[in-house]
């Protein structure tokens, strides 16, 4: 028995099969293409690990996709491969499209190959990683998303993410592919791309760099620790209902700037600088466009039906992540200067 994991040398994906071989024997077949955010230093410890095989190709490669399927023939795909960042998304949107919705549709595809000639077709699970960005922005008071909220996606990214949910979704109703779709909000802690606030913050506070705050700092995000993410996919890959979708949240509504606020606290205790509190490197920048002002997720639905919730509350949880920057430090020297290029290389070739 085995599944087959796409972008699982990213944040997300490498916290997964790390969690996952930490409880399981069942082995893993990681397939990333290595953008800028898939880091092969980030599965390091699973080197020489039999039940893991890593592969490093593109979800639009039908062809390797076959192959893989033919030959590893998993129990289940699990799809966090993507173009993550918003940034990114606004200023090249292209990459976006490629592979969150023409990448999702040829993965499909080949999943609905290979699912159409199983004798045993119950088995298999399509299980597709989302974001609570598809439901769009919240006003003040408004209630948390829940699974009913209508898709409004405002960036190219969220564009990227609802367009491929859509598709998963349409597999599922006309082809009777077995699917499982889990939206989850800002997700933060170990292997996180120092290009997204938290960790971002935490490396420039280090560095006594500045600590951009995008606008007011007054945006809202609902924040939970990766590893709860995780232990969440797992449970709707086990026990899900096919063809729905779960939100996945840590009821962790905070501003940008409370963020930064609880990591310079954290900072100050743990590295103190002798020039002072890290809140002193905060400054204003411009806004980002589109900028969604506030998520929100109503994850009682999981709660309900599969008894999740979150193990983490946020001090804890943005605490073992300062703590785990502060201990990997090589890591994000490596990531900064693009030398995990080269640390792979040296590794693996
Ligand atoms: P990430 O950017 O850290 O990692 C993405 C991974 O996908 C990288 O390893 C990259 O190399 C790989 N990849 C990109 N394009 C690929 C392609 N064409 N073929 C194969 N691999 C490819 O992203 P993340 O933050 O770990 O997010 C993982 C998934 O979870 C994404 O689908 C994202 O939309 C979703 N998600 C993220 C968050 C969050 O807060 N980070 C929250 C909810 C949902
Ligand atoms: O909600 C889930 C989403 O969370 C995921 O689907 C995305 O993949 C993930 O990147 C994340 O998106 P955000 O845009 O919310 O994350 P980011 O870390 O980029 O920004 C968090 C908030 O902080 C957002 O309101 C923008 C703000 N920000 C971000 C950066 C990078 C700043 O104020 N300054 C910054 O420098």
């Amino acid at each position: 028995m085995s599944i087959l994991v796409t972008g699982g040398a990213g944040f997300i994906g490498s916290n997964f099969v790390l969690d996952w071989l930490a409880q399981s024997d069942e082995a893993v077949v990681t397939l990333d293409a290595l953008t800028y955010a898939g880091n092969r230093e980030n599965l390091a410890s699973l080197e020489g690990d039999a039940r893991h095989h890593f592969v490093h190709g593109d979800i639009g490669d039908r062809a390797l996709l076959d192959r893989l399927l033919a030959e590893h023939k998993p129990r289940a795909l699990v799809h966090f491969a993507a173009e993550s960042h918003v940034d990114r998304s606004i200023h090249a949107p292209g990459a976006f499209i490629k592979t969150n919705v023409e990448g999702t549709f040829t993965l499909l595809e080949a999943a609905r190959a290979y699912w159409s000639a199983m004798a045993d077709k119950d088995s298999f699970r399509f299980l597709h990683v989302s974001t609570d960005e598809v439901y769009g922005s919240l006003s003040p008071d408004a209630p948390a998303f829940t699974e009913q909220h209508a898709f409004e996606p405002n960036s190219p990214y969220s564009a990227s993410k609802a367009a491929s949910d859509h598709l998963v979704r349409a597999w599922h109703h006309t082809y009777g592919l077995p699917v499982l779709t889990t939206n989850c909000s800002n997700n933060y802690g170990p292997y996180h791309f120092p290009e997204k606030l938290i960790p971002l913050v935490i490396v420039n506070a280090l560095a006594g760099k500045p600590l951009p705050i995008y606008g007011d700092g007054q945006q809202v995000r609902d924040w939970l620790y990766v590893k709860d993410h995780c232990s969440a996919i797992r449970r709707v890959l086990d026990g899900g209902r096919l063809g729905e979708t779960y939100n996945v949240g840590g009821w962790n509504e905070k501003t940008n700037l409370t963020i930064v606020h609880t990591i310079c606290e954290l900072l100050d205790e743990l590295r103190p600088s002798p020039e002072g509190s890290y809140k002193r490197l905060i400054t204003h920048v411009k806004d980002r466009p589109g900028h969604d002002r506030r998520y929100a997720i109503d994850a009682r639905k999981l709660e309900r039906e599969l008894g999740w919730r979150p193990a983490e509350t946020f001090e804890t949880g943005i605490r073992k992540t300062v703590a785990w920057y502060l201990e990997h430090q090589d890591w994000v020297t490596r990531v900064q200067s693009g030398a995990y290029r080269d640390w792979v290389a040296k590794q693996y070739q």
